[in-house]
C-alpha cells in the first residue's frame, strides 16, 4: 500500500445497529407509502419490496430460468476474475461489496483473489447485520485467513467510514444491475455520491442488464409461474403487515411492460375494481378506481455507450468492460481520471 496506513481495525461489526435500523425503515415506509398513493398518479418506491418474504421472494426471482441477469453476471465473474484483478492498478487491495448480501457471487472473486494474495480485506455492506454475521462466519471458516470486515450501514455512511479510516487502495462492488432500478437523475447522484469517497487507484465495479431483445427482458419481470407477480403483490402484503392495512392481493393485479424507447421494464400493481384501503398507522383510507395502477418498479436496460456515457456524468472513467458471450449484461470497470 502505497503512503497509506491501514486501520482497518477501526472498522466494527455493529450490533446495535439492527433495532435502530428498523424503528428509521418503519416510519421512512409509512411516509413513502403515504406519499406515494396520494400522487396521481400512484407509486411506491422499489426499495421497499425487500423486508423478509420480499427478499426470499427475490431468490427465488434469481433461480428462475427467464431471470437471466444473475447468470449472466455469474458467469462474466467467474470469466473474466483473472482481468477484473489486472484492471486493479494498485495491490493489495480491500474488497467493498456494496449490497453484499449473502456474498454468493462475490465469493467467485474472492476466492482468487485470496489465494493469490491480493486482498487485504474484504468489506461486505450491507444493512442487514444478522445475514452480515453469518456469512462473514461462513467466509471466515472456508476461507482461513481471509480478512472480513462486515459493515451493517447504510452504502454512503459506510464509505465515508472507511475512507476516514484511509485503508488504502478499494475495489467497490456494486453488482446485480441495481442501478438499473434507479433512474438517471437518481443513479447520476448516487454515483457522484460513491466518486465522492474514492481515491486515485481505487475503482468501481458495477453490474448493468444491456438493451436486447424486448420479449426476452419482458419475461424476466413477467414470469409465467408468477413468481414476479408475488414479489410485486408482497409489497401491498407488506403494508398490511406493518402499517395495519386491508389491502385484499385478491384486488390487485401485477402487469409488467418493457419500453424499448426508454430501455426501461416497469412494474405496476392494477386495482381489479372500485375500492377503498385503510391504513390504520396513517389513520387513512384511500381509494382505487377500477384498473387505477400502481407503478412499483423501473429497471433500465443500457447500451455500452450509454454505460460510457453515466461514467463520465459520473466523474469516472470506464477503463474495462466484461460482458457475457451474448452480450446480455456488462460490468464495468470505472476508475478516477488522473
Ligand atoms: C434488484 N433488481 C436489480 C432487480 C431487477 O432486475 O431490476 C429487481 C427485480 N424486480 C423484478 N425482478 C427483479
Amino acid at each position: 500500500m502505497k503512503g497509506r496506513e491501514s486501520r482497518s481495525h477501526l472498522i466494527v461489526e455493529n450490533a446495535q445497529w439492527d433495532a435502530g435500523r428498523a424503528a428509521a425503515d418503519r416510519q421512512e415506509f409509512l411516509r413513502d407509502v403515504v406519499e406515494g398513493l396520494s400522487r396521481r398518479p400512484k407509486s411506491l418506491p422499489c426499495r421497499h419490496f425487500y423486508d423478509a418474504e420480499g427478499s426470499r421472494i427475490f431468490e427465488e426471482i434469481m433461480r428462475m430460468p427467464a431471470y437471466y441477469p444473475t447468470r449472466r453476471e455469474t458467469e462474466i465473474l467467474a470469466r473474466c476474475q483473472r482481468d477484473i484483478r489486472e484492471a486493479m492498478r494498485e495491490e493489495p487491495f480491500h474488497l467493498v461489496d456494496l449490497g453484499a448480501g449473502d456474498g454468493a457471487k462475490t465469493r467467485i472473486l474472492l476466492e482468487p483473489f485470496h489465494r493469490e494474495g491480493c486482498l487485504q480485506s474484504y468489506v461486505p455492506v450491507d444493512i442487514s447485520g444478522d445475514s452480515l454475521s453469518r456469512m462473514a462466519e461462513s467466509l471466515r471458516r472456508e476461507m482461513p485467513g481471509l480478512v472480513v470486515h462486515p459493515l451493517a450501514d447504510e452504502y454512503f455512511p459506510a464509505l465515508d467510514r472507511l475512507s476516514a479510516a484511509g485503508l488504502g487502495p478499494k475495489l467497490v462492488l456494486f453488482l446485480g444491475s441495481t442501478i438499473g432500478n434507479f433512474d438517471e437523475r437518481e443513479a447520476v447522484s448516487f454515483l457522484k455520491g460513491i466518486r465522492s469517497f474514492l481515491e486515485p487507484g481505487d475503482a468501481l465495479l458495477i453490474g448493468f442488464d444491456l438493451r436486447k431483445d424486448p420479449g426476452v427482458i419482458l419475461r424476466a419481470y413477467d414470469d409465467e409461474d408468477g413468481i414476479t407477480a408475488r414479489f410485486n403483490l408482497n409489497l401491498l402484503a407488506r403494508i398490511n403487515r406493518e402499517l395495519e392495512a386491508d389491502f385484499s392481493p385478491a384486488g390487485f393485479l401485477h402487469h409488467a411492460v418493457y419500453d424499448p424507447e426508454q430501455g426501461v421494464a416497469r412494474s405496476y400493481l392494477v386495482s381489479r375494481r372500485d375500492q377503498a384501503v385503510r391504513i390504520r398507522k396513517a389513520g387513512l383510507t384511500f381509494r382505487f378506481e377500477a384498473w387505477e395502477s400502481i407503478h412499483t418498479e423501473n429497471a433500465f436496460k443500457f447500451s455500452p455507450a450509454e454505460i460510457r456515457r453515466l461514467a463520465e456524468a459520473s466523474g469516472f472513467l470506464e477503463s474495462a468492460r466484461f460482458s457475457d458471450r451474448e452480450a446480455s449484461f456488462q460490468n464495468s470497470f470505472w476508475t478516477i481520471p488522473g
